[in-house]
């Protein structure tokens, strides 16, 4: 009987090609897990303990310091929240640490504009060891988290086999459309079989997740950042082409504000991963984060460029042999974001180009804005040749868009 549920589920879910209208956008918020791990210990670290008491503070800080309205809407709840299941198998949260529930957590987020996440794990066990969801328990855990009215849905992938990742991925994809409640899919799919292909079909994860992680956690440094961006530019052939609207590649979060990453390293992630088209989680503590990296976050320009309505993830176009590598995202209303990357250790480098070299020759006249200083750069022909000085570890980034006839005679 039990079989014959699972079978069904699974085939429902391939006829259906899950396309449940959200994320049209790559989705900007935060989450617990880089910064707040799995710190339990609420008797003497009240402050920064995976609790009620965390996710409210930050749901706050998302509201009031600008962030919710420049598009951070989401507030995720990753490992660690669970208590254990009710005596009819039902999740329920820690006691002490949420002793009000997730149903009044995702009230406070919605009473505030934002909207409330929520983690678990396809397998028996979460990664740190709390009850999973084994394939018996999709379609209860599904309807647990509507009935919270849960937003989004992170499905880790640990304890779990490739046959069972295979089922219940698709299965979860169907028990959360069957609740009614749009409910955004996160999947940790692909990153639990290597993250390529033949081993990943990225056109079925495509089909069932919004979202999905390829590869390694994220770490607090900066050797953990390159080790993620060399992994997504070694197979952009892949990866680029399986991502759009609706359905994402995720690098993992933004660790900027935490403790790894000098300020140029912070700037470079959140330029890189505005080019690979990522999810903007942040996971730093909202309450103690620092001016300069405020900037960095809420930076509008970025931000509008992060979410451009074509959602085309960019590409690395030139590695060039003085450890100097562009990148280019096309945007909508032809106009493109290029972030001069320089992996070099010395000093500041000026490297010039021009946009010919760019393979930007769709139009006579351009102009660039300076993404981080502002700066307008103008009259770019194809041959202009300009020089971008970039700092080590740093970035320059462009949003480039072609003059046309009527702001040519404005100039
Ligand atoms: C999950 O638990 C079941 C029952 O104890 C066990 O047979 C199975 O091997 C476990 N699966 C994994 C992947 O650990
Ligand atoms: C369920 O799937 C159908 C078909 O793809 C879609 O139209 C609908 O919006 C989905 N509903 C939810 C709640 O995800």
């Amino acid at each position: 009987m039990l079989l014959k549920t699972v079978l069904l589920l699974v085939l429902g879910a391939q006829v259906q090609m899950l396309e449940n209208g959200l994320l049209r956008v790559p989705p900007m918020g935060w989450l617990s897990w880089e910064r707040f791990r799995c710190n339990t210990d609420c008797k003497n670290d009240p402050k920064n303990c995976i609790s009620e008491r965390l996710f409210m503070e930050m749901a706050d800080r998302l509201a009031q310091d600008g962030w919710r309205d420049l598009g951070y809407l989401y507030l995720n709840i990753d490992d660690c929240w669970i208590g254990g299941r009710d005596s009819k198998g039902r999740l329920i949260p820690d006691k002490e640490r949420f002793p009000n529930g997730i149903a009044f957590l995702a009230d406070y987020a919605h009473s505030l504009g934002l909207k409330l996440g929520i983690y678990e794990d396809l397998g028996n066990f979460t990664c740190m060891g709390y009850p999973g969801t084994t394939l018996d328990k999709v379609v209860l855990d599904a309807q647990t988290f509507a009935e919270w009215k849960v937003d989004m849905l992170k499905l880790d992938g640990c304890y779990s086999t490739s046959s069972e990742r295979d089922q219940g991925y698709p299965m979860m994809a169907a028990a959360l459309n069957a609740t009614g409640r749009p409910i955004a899919f996160s999947c940790s799919w692909p990153a639990y079989e290597g993250g390529l292909p033949p081993k990943v079909n990225y056109k079925q994860v495509a089909e069932n997740c919004n979202l999905w992680r390829n590869y390694n956690d994220i770490q607090d440094s900066w050797a953990s950042v390159l080790s993620i961006l060399d992994w997504f530019v070694a197979h952009q052939d892949i990866l680029q082409p399986v991502a759009g609207p609706g359905h994402w590649n995720d690098p993992d979060m933004l660790i900027i504000g935490n403790y790894g990453l000098s300020f140029e390293q912070a700037r470079s992630q959140m330029a890189l991963w505005t080019i690979l088209a990522a999810p903007l989680f942040m996971s730093t503590d909202l309450r103690s984060i620092s001016p300069r990296n405020i900037d960095i976050l809420q930076n509008s320009l970025m931000i509008k460029i992060n979410q451009d309505p074509l959602g085309i993830q960019g590409r690395r176009v030139i590695k060039d042999r003085n450890h100097i590598e562009v990148y280019l995202r096309p945007l909508s209303n032809q106009a493109s974001a290029i972030v001069f990357f320089s992996r070099r250790t010395d000093q500041p480098y000026k490297y010039r180009s021009n946009l010919a070299q760019l393979n930007l020759t769709s139009a006579t006249m351009y102009e660039a804005q300076d993404v981080y200083t502002g700066d307008t750069i103008s009259n770019l022909k194809q041959t202009t040749n300009f020089t971008v000085t970039i700092n080590p570890s740093g970035v320059v980034m462009w949003y480039l868009y072609p003059l046309r006839k009527r702001q040519l005679f404005q100039h």
